[in-house]
C-alpha cells in the first residue's frame, strides 16, 4: 500500500506560537504551544534532513513569529543544507539588516511578509500592534538583499474595500508576488467570524479589481485570489489533498496534514521526535485517515469533481457540522450548505469588536537561551 503514497513536496515549519501580533484571523491554534514545548534547532535540522529523503523541496518557515527564535539562522542552514528551499514568513517585526545578512548567509532563498492594510493606522488597528513601520522597513531590506519578496494579506470585512491600495503597496515595496487570501473560518478565524465577515458586494468590487490589475500588472506582480468559502458554493481543495502535498510540522513536533488539524477528533496525530517523517507520512492514521476517496461520503463518492477538490476542507466539515467525514458544507451539493449560507452575511461592529489571539504563549516571550 505504502508504495503507491506519492511524496510530499511542502513542509510548513510552525518553528513557534509566540508572536507581536494579535490578528484576530490568525491560523494558529487556539491551543498555542508554550516555547518550553518547542522544538530545538538540532530537532529541526534531523526533521529537514528527513523531509529532504521523503522529497520534500521547498519549507515555509513560519510562526506565530520565526524571528522569535534567536536559532533561526541554524534552522535555516539544517534546510539548506539538505537541499530545501526556504521561505520565511513574517510580519516584519525585529527584521534587522544584520538579521537579514546572517540569514542569508545561512541560506534563506526569500520572504513572504504579511501587511494587514495599506493605511498605516488600519493596518495596526487590525493588527492589534504598532507593525506597520517595521513592515515597510523590512521590505524595503529584503528588496536591498536582492530576495523574492511576497506581500501576504488576510482579506476581511475590515481590508476588502483597499484591495487597490494594497497591490499598490505591494507595487511601491517591490514585491514580485502579492497574495490576498480570504480569512478561513477555522480557530482565531472562526472565534471572530461575525466581526471579519464580509459583504457580497464588497467582494463582488474586489474581484472585480484583482481581474482588472491581473491584466494591467501581467509579468510584473504575480496576484494570487484565495477565494472566500462561504459565497460561490464550491468547496476548496483544501492542502492540494489530505496528506497529498504537503505536511505540517507544529512547534512542539507533532506533525499534521494541515495547520488546523489538530482539532479533528481521532487522529491521532504523533511527534517528530517519536517517529520518523517517512513513517508519519505513509503509515500514520493522521495522514491516512482522509487520504484518496475512500473515506469519502455522498455525494463526493460519487461526484466527478472528488479528484479535483477532494471532497473540500475536513477542518471546516468538523468545525460547522461536528462530523470530519462529511462533505464540506461549503460546496453547494453539500446537505449543510443553507446552513452556510446563512452565516455569511455581515453583522455589524468594528474591528474593536474582535478578540485578539492571545498576546503571549505560557512562559512568555522570553528571549531562547
Ligand atoms: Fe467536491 Fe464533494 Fe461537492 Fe463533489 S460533492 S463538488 S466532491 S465537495
Ligand atoms: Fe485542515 Fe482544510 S484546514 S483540511
Amino acid at each position: 500500500m505504502t508504495a503507491t503514497i506519492a511524496p510530499p513536496w511542502g513542509l510548513l515549519a510552525e518553528l513557534t506560537h509566540a508572536c507581536p501580533l494579535h490578528c484576530g484571523y490568525c491560523s494558529n491554534p487556539l491551543e498555542l504551544t508554550r516555547r518550553s514545548r518547542e522544538l530545538t534547532a538540532a530537532h529541526w535540522v534531523d526533521i529537514f534532513r528527513q523531509a529532504a529523503d521523503l522529497g520534500v523541496l521547498q519549507t515555509h518557515l513560519s510562526g506565530g513569529e520565526p524571528l522569535l527564535r534567536k536559532d533561526l539562522e541554524v534552522i535555516v542552514t539544517g534546510a539548506e543544507e539538505a537541499g530545501i528551499y526556504t521561505q520565511l514568513v513574517t510580519s516584519g517585526s525585529g527584521l534587522t539588516e544584520d538579521r537579514l545578512r546572517s540569514l542569508t548567509t545561512a541560506g534563506l532563498r526569500s520572504v513572504q511578509l504579511s501587511v494587514q492594510h495599506a493605511d498605516p493606522a488600519a493596518s495596526d488597528a487590525i493588527a492589534g500592534s504598532q507593525a506597520f513601520a517595521a513592515k515597510e522597513a523590512a521590505a524595503a531590506l529584503v528588496r536591498k538583499a536582492g530576495l523574492p519578496l511576497g506581500v501576504n494579506v488576510v482579506l476581511h470585512r475590515h481590508n476588502l474595500d483597499a484591495v487597490d491600495a494594497l497591490v499598490e503597496l505591494a507595487l511601491k515595496w517591490g514585491a514580485d508576488r502579492i497574495e490576498l487570501a480570504n480569512t478561513q473560518f477555522y480557530g482565531w478565524g472562526l472565534l471572530n467570524r461575525e466581526a471579519l465577515m464580509p459583504g457580497r458586494d464588497q467582494l463582488a468590487r474586489a474581484v472585480e479589481s484583482v481581474d482588472r490589475w491581473r491584466e494591467q500588472l501581467e509579468g510584473r506582480l504575480e496576484i494570487v485570489w484565495v477565494t472566500p468559502d462561504y459565497f460561490d458554493g464550491v468547496a476548496k481543495p483544501c492542502m492540494g489533498g489530505w496528506g497529498a502535498v504537503s505536511l505540517t510540522v507544529a512547534p512542539d513536533g507533532t506533525v499534521l496534514p494541515c495547520p488546523a488539524a489538530a482539532t479533528l477528533p481521532g487522529l491521532d496525530p504523533v511527534n517528530a521526535k517519536d517517529h520518523s517523517l517517512r513513517w508519519i507520512w505513509e503509515e500514520s492514521k493522521a495522514f491516512n485517515l482522509y487520504r484518496g476517496a475512500d473515506w469519502m461520503p455522498s455525494p463526493c463518492r460519487s461526484c466527478d469533481r472528488r479528484d479535483q477538490d477532494f471532497g473540500g476542507c475536513r477542518c471546516q466539515a468538523f468545525a460547522l457540522t461536528g462530523d470530519a467525514t462529511r462533505t464540506d458544507p461549503a460546496c453547494s451539493l453539500s446537505p449543510d450548505h443553507t446552513a452556510l449560507t446563512a452565516l455569511a452575511r455581515p453583522a455589524a461592529g468594528g474591528i474593536r469588536d474582535m478578540i485578539p489571539r492571545r498576546p503571549t504563549v505560557g512562559a512568555g516571550l522570553a528571549p531562547r537561551p
